[in-house]
Parts: structure tokens; C-alpha cells; sequence
């Protein structure tokens, strides 16, 4: 062998063993892209309460701000996706944006398919 094909050689042996580095790398380089990263969400229990401690003093069926009823499931499931854009950019709640905990469990809830659980 002479001196270029030692340097090919091992350029190649090199490239190999950084993919391999890479591939163990993967699953925990991302953590929170991976579904199992959510609980399982119970309407009835993590997001109506939600629901009614942060939203529904003004959005409920006879003051709906915006013609948005959050007191409902079919209402909550139906607004999920404007309401969750509007936790995520902080203007809803109007007292100031939520913590990003209730924000994933509200994600994770749609992403699950919106339960009636
Ligand atoms: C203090 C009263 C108040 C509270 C509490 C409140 N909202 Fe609102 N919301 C409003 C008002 C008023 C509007 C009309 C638009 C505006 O003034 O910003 C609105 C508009 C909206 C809209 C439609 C406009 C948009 O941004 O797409 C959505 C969706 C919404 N609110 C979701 C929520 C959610 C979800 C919560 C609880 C996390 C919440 N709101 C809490 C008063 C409130």
C-alpha cells in the first residue's frame, strides 16, 4: 500500500465509523419529537379543567369571545387547533401566556386525536 491509498483507506474506515456513531445517537438527540414522549391525555381530566381554570371565565356559550365556546367538548375539539396557536404565541390566555407543561398536554391531546376520553 502505498502512502495516497493509506490516506483513502482510512478516510473511508473514518466516514464508516462516524455513521455508526450517528445511528446510536439518534434516538436520544431529539427526545421530544418521539410519541411516546406523550402521556396518554384524558379529556374529561387534564383538558376540560384546564379549560375551565384558563379559558371558559371568557369563552363559554353565553359569552363566547370571538364566537369561541372553549366549555364543550365538541367547541374545544372543533377551536383546538387556533386555540393551541394562540397558547403557543401567548396571546390566550389574556393574562399571560400558560406554562409550557399545560401547552404539550393541550399538543399532545390533539396529536392523540382529540379524545372524548
Ligand atoms: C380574559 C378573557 C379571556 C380569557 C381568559 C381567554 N380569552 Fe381567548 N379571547 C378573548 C377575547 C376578548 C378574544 C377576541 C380577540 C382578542 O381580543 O384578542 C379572544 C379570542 C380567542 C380566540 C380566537 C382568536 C385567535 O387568536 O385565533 C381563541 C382561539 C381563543 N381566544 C382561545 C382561548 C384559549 C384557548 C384560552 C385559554 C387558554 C383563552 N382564549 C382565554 C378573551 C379571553
Amino acid at each position: 500500500m502505498n502512502k495516497k491509498s493509506i490516506t483513502v483507506f482510512s478516510t473511508i474506515v473514518f466516514s464508516f465509523l462516524l455513521s455508526c456513531q450517528k445511528k446510536e445517537n439518534l434516538p436520544t438527540s431529539n427526545p421530544t419529537t418521539t410519541p411516546t414522549d406523550c402521556d396518554t391525555i384524558s379529556y374529561k381530566t387534564d383538558i376540560a379543567p384546564m379549560m375551565s381554570t384558563h379559558c371558559t371565565s371568557c369563552h363559554t356559550s353565553n359569552q363566547a369571545s370571538a364566537g369561541v365556546n372553549l366549555s364543550t367538548y365538541a367547541n374545544v375539539s372543533k377551536h383546538a387547533s387556533s386555540s393551541l396557536n394562540a397558547m403557543n404565541d401567548g396571546s390566550m390566555p389574556k393574562s399571560g401566556k400558560l406554562s409550557a407543561d399545560i401547552i404539550k398536554k393541550f399538543s399532545c391531546w390533539i396529536s392523540q386525536g382529540k379524545l372524548n376520553n
